[in-house]
């Protein structure tokens, strides 16, 4: 996991040095960003050497933000740790106001959120802090502690921040619900058809989609494998493995061996796998000079449909979930599809949109499932991976609700 640790001025922030340690010996990524109060406490020398990693702290460093900008910090996290967290950031992320480094870092991320909060008793007992902790628990923000107790300032009550080992046991309660342990097998990109050994049919399929998911996924403990067509993109994930294919036929060879020997939990089907194949394939270069008409017909087949097979086979996923890219009634055509392929979800996207079609950065879904709906609004298809892949945990685990 990649984990963005804030640390904010507090006394508290000795106890963070620690937390990053038992991050760090856990197998997570560690990059820490401290506020200016929170460099009064503890030097950045202790966080670079215990995270082994540059640490940032402002927003206005010029080499800080060549070697990691604050956007790409935001982007790389998967979740930011906020320890300790004082009653002043606490209360600044949950109005959104963004004055520094860490409090940019966390509006401009999609990673979830936890809070180590660490202050005076009367602080947090404030009706403004409290407004404030509940505004963020109602967004998802996870809050850890504070624990009860003697304070540093001789104060007794609730305000200190909870022990290390503490906080890597509840974060870890809540990692461990996610992918770990479960095996996922994805296709992704276009297939390529070929005519002759220079000429194939291809589809507009960037593969973006579904490395996006792939790597999510691994992300999040799943073991993945894909299988793509040829794209342009690479995956770099410990727990993913990439078998390249070109066609359609070399994509359900693949998918199928893997059904074989394998019991896979969740099967995607991200890939624009080409409807039809040329039936024969000219071992020569076609020569314009050979065809005496202006004219030239390729006679094409039918391809064998992939993620139906999945459907069928007797080695089926728990869960199988296909992709509909259509220009017009999408969701009408993508729960016929559903209904023909025996599908558990289908993801319909409107690729007559130019900013979430084919290629783009960016989608927008309605995940129909043979219960219930979801809309995915418009996002970076990396947001758009995590919040399917969160609808689809649910329902593996049984706890999804209309
Ligand atoms: O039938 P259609 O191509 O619109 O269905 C789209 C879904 O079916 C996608 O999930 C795609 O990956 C999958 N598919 C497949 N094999 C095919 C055609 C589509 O797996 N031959």
């Amino acid at each position: 996991m990649n984990i963005v640790v804030g640390v904010c001025g507090g006394i508290a922030a000795y106890k963070t040095a620690h937390l990053v340690r038992l991050f760090k010996k856990t197998g997570h990524d560690v990059r820490v960003v401290m506020t200016d109060s929170a460099q009064q406490f503890v030097t950045s020398m202790t966080f670079q050497a215990l995270s082994g990693n540059e640490v940032a702290t402002d927003l206005w460093d010029e080499q800080q933000e060549a070697a990691m900008g604050h956007i790409s910090l935001a982007k790389w996290a998967d979740w930011i740790v906020i320890a300790p967290a004082t009653a002043n950031t606490l209360s600044k992320i949950a109005q959104g106001i963004g004055d520094n480094l860490l409090t940019t870092t966390v509006l401009a991320s999609d990673a979830r959120l936890a809070l180590l909060p660490a202050m005076n008793q009367q602080m947090w007992a404030s009706s403004a802090v409290q407004a404030n902790v509940a505004e963020l628990v109602q967004r998802d923000v996870v809050m850890i502690g504070p624990d009860s107790g003697e304070q540093a300032c001789g104060d007794v009550g609730a305000g200190r921040m909870v022990e290390p080992e503490q906080a890597l046991k509840e974060l870890g309660e809540i990692w461990h619900q996610s992918w770990s342990g479960k095996l996922v097998l994805i296709t992704a990109g276009p297939t390529l058809e070929d005519i002759d050994p220079v000429r194939f049919i291809g589809n507009r399929s960037s593969g973006k989609m579904g490395y996006a998911l792939a790597e999510q996924a691994a992300r999040q403990g799943a073991e993945v494998i894909l299988v793509s067509g040829p794209v342009a993109l690479k995956l770099n994930h410990p727990n993913t493995d990439l078998i390249h294919v070109r066609s359609a036929q070399q994509m359900m060879d693949a998918v199928q061996a893997q059904l074989e020997s394998n019991e896979f939990d969740v099967f995607i089907g991200a890939a624009a796998v080409a409807d039809y194949t040329p039936i024969q394939v000219s071992e020569q270069k076609i020569k314009k000079s050979e065809h005496v008409s202006d004219e030239m017909v390729i006679q094409l087949k039918k391809n064998p449909d992939i993620i139906a097979g999945v459907a069928a086979h007797v080695n089926r996923p728990q869960c199988v979930l296909g992709f509909a890219a259509e220009t017009q009634d999408v969701v009408g055509y993508a729960q016929s599809k559903l209904a023909r392929k025996n599908l558990d979800w289908i993801a319909a996207n409107d690729v007559s949109q130019s900013e979430i079609g084919f290629d783009s950065n960016e989608n927008a879904i309605t995940l129909i499932g043979k219960d219930s709906t979801h809309t995915i609004k418009q996002a970076s298809k990396t947001h758009v991976a995590k919040e399917l892949l969160e609808i689809i945990l649910k329902d593996l685990e049984g706890s999804i609700h209309e």
